[in-house]
Order: structure tokens, then C-alpha cells, then sequence
């Protein structure tokens, strides 16, 4: 099935970053996320992310407002009915995940391929909230949507081939590379990526290095474009936390959250996205 239309559910920092990346490739997309506002702001942000390269001279005009048409907000899920793809992109918690699939169950036509961009929780779970799991599979994304070019495409225990060989030519069409992984925890990107974050904010708490010592080890030994405790905030504080309790239940002790990272979380320091990680923003 060619896909042409899709919903993307939630319009947060992965939503939004995924909304501009389908719709600069053409395709139409329907953002949705539970008030106005948030959608409102999820289309703000790609807005002048396009404003930004146009002024840049890296994107023409037309183009900047042709992606833009290509995009409608909605609170209402109900008007996903029609998509030919679903991606979800709400908080990284299991329950509520399974509500929107078995919702859109009902809503969308038999056809409909339902992915998510869960960074941890088990696919094959999410598909079993549904009358169609041969049709679930995973669409990781990373982070930042719009520029990334891997999408890991998880292959759930009932996801046919049918479905990975439709969502492959989808990634493709938005100009990003799929590498498919088995359903496990974490699958290849989270279990590696996390093992290295959680053990860099360890070494954090205890004093074995400053954060910028950290980072600069990272950037300098290993080539990696961003240090650990910068990708963290970048990816979320809140969101590397659920990532970790999914990795630790599903992977054992080698993944337990640290408690530094658990402690800033209560206090409300998320990262970038609220100007306050290890690092702060203006
Ligand atoms: P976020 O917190 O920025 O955005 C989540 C959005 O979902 C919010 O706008 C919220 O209002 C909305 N939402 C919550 N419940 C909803 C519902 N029932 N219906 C519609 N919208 C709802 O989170 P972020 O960072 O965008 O993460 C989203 C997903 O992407 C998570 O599963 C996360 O694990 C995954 N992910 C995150 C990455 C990152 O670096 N932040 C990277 C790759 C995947």
C-alpha cells in the first residue's frame, strides 16, 4: 500500500520534528495532541525552523510555505480516520499508548498501518491493543526529527513483512535511511545509546568527572558529535527516565536509572526543552 496520508499523535518535540520531515517530503499530514495549544506550539516550532533555513538561503519560500499546507492540526483523533499511517509520538508510557491504538482502532480503516516512535516499550505489547497487529510495528525516529536521517523500524512478533516493506519505502520517500531491529528492549538504538547516558551521569554523581569534562571525553575519544549528558538533555530528562525503568525491567540491573538522574527529575530539571538539564538554556 502506498502511504500517502498521515496522523502523527502527539506534537512535542518528537511530533513536531516528524510532522516537518513528512510533510517537506510531500506527504499530507494530520498533527494532533490533546489541546490546542499543544499543537499550536508543535506547529510554531516547524514554522520557524523553516523560517530559520529560509533566511539561511538553505530553503526557497515556496517550498518553506508548500510544507507548511501540507500540515493540519486537530485536537479530535477522529480526524486521523482516513490516514493510510499512524505515528504515534505521545509520552513514552505504555497505558497511554494502548488507549490511542485501541481508540484509533475503531476509527481507522482496516488497512491502516499503526506505528510508533516509542523509544523502549515493547511493540509486539502495543500491537495486542489492537485488531491489527500484523499492521504494528515501530518508527523510531531520532532526535531531531527533521534532520536525522536513521528511522530504526521495529519489527514486532506479529508484524508481517507486508507492513515493514510499506513503512521502508515510507521512510525512504521522506528521505531517511530504515534499519530494521527486533522487538527486544530498548531494541539496538535505546539499549546502546541509554547503557552510555546512564553510566555518564553515574560518573556525574559520583565526581569522577565535571559535565563538561564528560562530554569533551566523549566528543574528543569516541568522535561523537554531542556528549552524553548534552544528547540527554536534548532528548529529555523525563524521557531518558522512562527509557532506563523500561530497559532495567525488561534488561536487569545493568540499567538502573541513576539516582541523580531520578532526583533531577523530581526537581523538574528536564533539559532543554524547559532551559534547565545539566546544562542551561536561554
Ligand atoms: P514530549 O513530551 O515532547 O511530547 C509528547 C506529546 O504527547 C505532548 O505534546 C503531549 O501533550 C502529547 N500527548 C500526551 N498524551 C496524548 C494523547 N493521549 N493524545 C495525543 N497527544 C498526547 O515527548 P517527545 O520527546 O516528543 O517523545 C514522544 C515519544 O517519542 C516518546 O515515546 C519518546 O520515547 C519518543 N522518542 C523521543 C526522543 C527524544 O529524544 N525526545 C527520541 C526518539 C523517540
Amino acid at each position: 500500500m502506498e502511504i500517502k496520508k498521515i496522523g502523527i499523535i502527539g506534537s512535542g518535540v518528537m511530533g513536531s520534528g516528524i510532522a516537518q520531515a513528512a510533510a517537506q517530503s510531500g506527504l499530507e499530514v494530520l498533527l494532533m495532541d490533546t489541546e490546542d495549544e499543544y499543537v499550536q506550539r508543535g506547529l510554531e516550532k516547524i514554522k520557524k525552523r523553516l523560517e530559520k533555513r529560509i533566511a539561511e538561503g538553505k530553503l526557497q519560500s515556496a517550498e518553506g510555505k508548500k510544507t507548511l499546507s501540507n500540515i493540519t492540526v486537530t485536537t479530535s483523533l477522529e480526524d486521523c480516520k482516513n490516514a493510510d499511517m499512524i505515528i504515534e509520538a505521545v509520552v513514552e508510557n505504555e497505558e497511554v499508548k494502548k488507549r490511542v491504538f485501541t481508540e484509533l482502532d475503531v476509527l481507522c480503516r482496516e488497512e491502516t498501518v499503526f506505528t510508533s516512535n516509542t523509544s523502549s516499550i515493547s511493540i509486539t505489547r502495543l500491537a495486542q491493543a489492537t485488531q491489527r497487529p500484523g499492521r504494528v510495528a515501530g518508527m523510531h525516529f531520532m532526535n531531531p526529527a527533521h534532520i536525522m536521517k536513521l528511522i530504526e523500524i521495529v519489527r514486532g512478533v506479529r508484524t508481517s513483512e507486508e507492513t515493514i516493506t510499506a513503512l521502508k519505502a515510507a521512510a525512504e520517500k521522506m528521505g531517511k535511511v530504515p534499519v530494521v531491529a527486533n522487538d527486544f528492549p530498548g531494541f539496538i538504538s535505546s539499549r546502546v545509546m541509554m547503557a552510555m547516558i546512564n553510566d555518564a551521569i553515574y560518573c556525574l554523581q559520583d565526581g569522577v568527572g565535571s559535565k563538561e569534562d564528560i562530554d569533551s571525553i566523549m566528543k574528543l575519544g569516541a568522535h561523537h558529535p554531542m556528549g552524553p549528558l548534552e544528547l540527554a538533555d536534548l532528548m529529555g530528562l523525563d524521557i531518558c527516565l522512562n527509557i532506563l525503568e523500561v530497559l532495567h525491567a525488561g534488561l536487569g540491573e545493568k540499567y538502573r536509572p541513576s539516582p541523580l538522574l531520578r532526583n533531577m527529575v523530581a526537581a523538574g530539571k528536564l533539559g532543554k526543552k524547559n532551559a534547565e538539564g545539566f546544562y542551561e538554556y536561554k
